[in-house]
């Protein structure tokens, strides 16, 4: 198992992503429990990349999102779906970006640093919506298709989960 923080800052994403993967698999291996993946994911994305919040909110009712394991600065604790990128990402079902949360209506906002957000849906083994990876960026327009077509797969581990 590495020990080390990996900073991927500087490299092309395909790799950056990668190289994060292979950690992230190593240091999960054998673990099964959906809180500790959520933590260590978050912690190795959030230092990878040096974004000013990584993590997620898990569904804890049907219209409700409450803050789970996260890195970075204070986080609101609650959000209802529908609301702001992290409920739109959760009621659509879909991953949300946004170059600039400033153009974004209903954004909400945890830190005023924050320009740019992608919020990925994470299901369960029914399909169901059961969480939802949120990275905010201080630069504007910092997430693209790559981001979405990568962390869409990394939260697929969480398939299994119920
Ligand atoms: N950006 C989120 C709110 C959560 S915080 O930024 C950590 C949103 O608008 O859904």
């Amino acid at each position: 198992m590495s020990e080390t923080q990996l900073d991927v800052r500087g490299m092309g994403k395909p790799d950056a992503y990668r190289i994060l993967k292979e950690q992230l698999d190593a240091v999960c291996e054998g673990v099964n429990d959906p809180i500790a993946i959520m933590a260590t994911m978050a912690c190795v994305l959030h230092h990878g990349f040096g974004q000013l919040w990584t993590g997620f909110y898990r569904r804890i009712e049907p219209t409700r999102l409450l803050v789970g394991p996260y890195q970075g600065t204070l986080g609101c604790l609650e959000i209802e779906l529908g609301r702001g990128v992290c409920g739109t990402a959760a009621l659509t079902r879909q991953t949300v970006i946004v170059p600039d949360v400033r153009l974004f209506a209903g954004h909400i906002s945890c830190d005023a640093r924050s320009l740019s957000e992608i919020v990925v849906p994470v299901f369960d083994h029914r399909g169901e919506v059961m969480a939802v990876l949120d990275i905010d960026s201080a630069d504007a327009g910092t997430f693209d298709d790559e981001d979405k077509r990568q962390l869409e797969s990394w939260v697929t581990r969480f398939a299994q989960h119920g």
